[in-house]
Order: C-alpha cells, then sequence, then structure tokens
C-alpha cells in the first residue's frame, strides 16, 4: 500500500522545517532534507556517518527546475534528460551558486536527477523544494531497498520514512557527467550504457576503483561501498569450475548469495541460501542484490560466496556493487 496523501504532506511540511525524511524512488530509498538549506543538509551526513567529502545527488519534481540549482544544462544534457527523466540516470552539471557547498561536498559541479517512482514524485511537489537525497543506509552499508532496512539502520536518526514497500529497480542510477566531453558514465547504474549510447553514442566509461583510504578526488569511487558485515569473497570463471569450488567450501556459516540455478548446487550443503531470481534476469537480481546480502548478514553469515556474473545492461551494475562490497577480492578458478 502506497503512503497516503496525508503522509505525503506531513513528510513534504518536515523537510520544509529543515528534517530528515527517508523516501522511496525507483532505485533505492533516499535520505532526503531541503537541497538548498545548508543546516538541513549537514544533518544527512551526520545521519549516515558519511564523510563531507563525499557528495549528494539533487532530486528534482521537473527537469525545468535544473536551472535552480545548475548554471547551464548543455546539449548532451537535454539529450539525456529528454530521454530517461523521469528515471534512474543522474546528471553531473555545472553546480548553481543557491546550492549550498554542502551538497557538492565544494566542487564546482552538481549531480542531479529527476526520480520516475510516484512517491519520490509526490513529496517533490509537496515540498516544492528540491531535495539532496544519498541512499538512505549507514554510510558503508549495502543500499536500503525496502523501508526496514532504512530503520534497520537509522532508526532514531531521522525524522520519518515513507514505506512504499520494496522499490523495483534495487540498483542506484547510473551517473553521467555532461561537464566533460564527450560525456563519461562515473557510476553504471540502473540505466543501462546500452540504453544511453542508443541516445547519445558518444557516451565513454569512466568508472574508478579506488583503494578505501586513497585521498584522491573522485566521490564514491571508492572500493567497499556497498559492503555487507560478513566478508565477501567473490568467484570467476568457468561456471561448473566455480561453483564445484565454491561448493568445496560452503560450511557451516558461509551464506551463498547466487541465481536459482547457481543456488541449486548448494541444496545439499550447511549454507546459508539467498536466492536472487533467474540468471536470465537481470532486473530481477539486480532488484534482490542488495536485499540479499542484508538477508545473509541478519542469518548470521561470517563470509559470503558470490559467483561474479558476466554480461551486459543491468549486470555491469550488479558487478560494480559485487566488486566493491568485495573490496576488489575476486578469486580466479581455473576452468
Ligand atoms: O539512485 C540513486 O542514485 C540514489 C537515489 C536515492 O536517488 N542515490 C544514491 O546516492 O545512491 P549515493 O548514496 O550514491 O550518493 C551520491 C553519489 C556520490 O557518492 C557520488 O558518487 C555521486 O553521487 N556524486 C554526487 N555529486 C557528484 C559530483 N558533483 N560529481 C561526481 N559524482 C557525484
Ligand atoms: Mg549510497
Amino acid at each position: 500500500m502506497l503512503p497516503d496523501a496525508a503522509a505525503v504532506a506531513l513528510a513534504a511540511e518536515v523537510i520544509r522545517a529543515g528534517g530528515l525524511v527517508a523516501f522511496p524512488t525507483e532505485t533505492v530509498y533516499g535520505l532526503g532534507a531541503d537541497a538548498l538549506r545548508a543546516e538541513a543538509v549537514r544533518g544527512i551526513f551526520t545521519a549516515k556517518g558519511r564523510p563531507a567529502t563525499d557528495p549528494l545527488i539533487i532530486h528534482l519534481h521537473e527537469a525545468s527546475q535544473a536551472r535552480d540549482v545548475a548554471v547551464a544544462f548543455p546539449p548532451p544534457a537535454q539529450t539525456l534528460a529528454e530521454a530517461f527523466w523521469p528515471g534512474p540516470l543522474t546528471l553531473v552539471l555545472p553546480r548553481g551558486p543557491r546550492v549550498p557547498p554542502e551538497v557538492t561536498a565544494g566542487r564546482d559541479t552538481v549531480a542531479v536527477r529527476v526520480p520516475a517512482h510516484p512517491v519520490a514524485r509526490a513529496l517533490l511537489r509537496a515540498a516544492a523544494a528540491p531535495i539532496a537525497a544519498p541512499s538512505a543506509n549507514r554510510f558503508g552499508r549495502p543500499s536500503p531497498t525496502t523501508a526496514q532496512h532504512v530503520l534497520d539502520d537509522l532508526d532514531g536518526l531521522i525524522d520519518l520514512v515513507l514505506d512504499a514497500g520494496p522499490v523495483t529497480i534495487g540498483l542506484e542510477s547510473t551517473i553521467v557527467d555532461v561537464t566533460q566531453s564527450p560525456p563519461a558514465i562515473l557510476r553504471p547504474g540502473g540505466l543501462s550504457l546500452e540504453a544511453l549510447r542508443a541516445v547519445a553514442p558518444e557516451i565513454v566509461v569512466r568508472e574508478r576503483y579506488l583503494p578505501t583510504d586513497s585521498t584522491a578526488d573522485a566521490p564514491g569511487m571508492f572500493l567497499k561501498h556497498y559492503a555487507p558485515r560478513a566478508e565477501l569473497r567473490l568467484f570467476e570463471g568457468e561456471r561448473a569450475a566455480v561453483l564445484a569450488q565454491m561448493r568445496s567450501l560452503a560450511g557451516e556459516g558461509v551464506g551463498i548469495l547466487a541465481t536459482d540455478e547457481d543456488a541449486a548446487a548448494f541444496v545439499s550443503t550447511q549454507a546459508l541460501i539467498e536466492r536472487l531470481g533467474p540468471g536470465s534476469d537481470a532486473a530481477a537480481v539486480g532488484r534482490r542484490l542488495f536485499a540479499g546480502l542484508r538477508a545473509l548478514d541478519q542469518r548470521g553469515a561470517t563470509v559470503i560466496f558470490a559467483r561474479l556474473p558476466e554480461g551486459e545492461g543491468l549486470w555491469r551494475a550488479i558487478r560494480d556493487r559485487l566488486y566493491r562490497a568485495a573490496e576488489g577480492c575476486v578469486i580466479q578458478v581455473a576452468g
């Protein structure tokens, strides 16, 4: 059941009063505050335990509001916004003067997106303000795909959660920097490279992975970003050989995060199994990925095994999130 108009109106009131509201988007739940109030935005960093150097995404009700937060909307941005907003695309634009430095971590660019989720849209309309929102998890934890995940991390630290059930995509937005030419994908996400290239063939991929202790200026590029508490180990190689290797190690306390087909290999082991959906369905696997990591933590797994998937489309984002959560630790299995 969706939150009713009264709940959305109350949430908008909290935003306007400078408070913190967790709300659903089509990608993951966000933790929102009025983007133009520095003190409200600082509250997001405090609640999340997020370093002030990691900038936030500003959510808008309409693309036309981009001029309130950005000084320019270059031609590739227009093309991309027309094609994919509202939706799981974030554009990095030149920052406008009204945006407090807290939002952008002092940079002269600002990340902006128009979400598609009806509750996010209702909140943005009612608050009549741009809403800065990172994912609504404690810093470093898997992004929340249900309201319960938000409460597990942030209960007592925020004012309100709008609960609209599980999100539909489950992976964060794709971030494209349109201040560079050609535009560059900084983070793969819920919108695929293939879909982007169909509209803007010149787009390049510039994902980077930096060690957790790196001081380089590359927001959100760090390994260990979406990590469960248990140590995550990834396995790569020919499928049968990988499954055989994982199975031989699948004892007590081991969590298995796997597609339905792969999970069948572990039924007679002591491992804790979380099924992600059919291996042919990247959307289903993406939707369940973070929830699966959280579930294995809750069930007491001390180490989690997952097979690194291949493929394009959403599989790129799935690989990226697994890779970061495992801090880049991939075990190559000889076939
Ligand atoms: O789907 C999403 O993107 C969700 C929902 C709530 O919209 N938001 C989200 O935000 O996942 P999160 O926690 O990933 O934080 C925002 C990220 C930063 O870590 C950084 O990677 C990127 O957005 N970012 C923000 N401002 C940026 C900028 N000026 N330049 C480059 N990257 C930026
Ligand atoms: Mg996040």
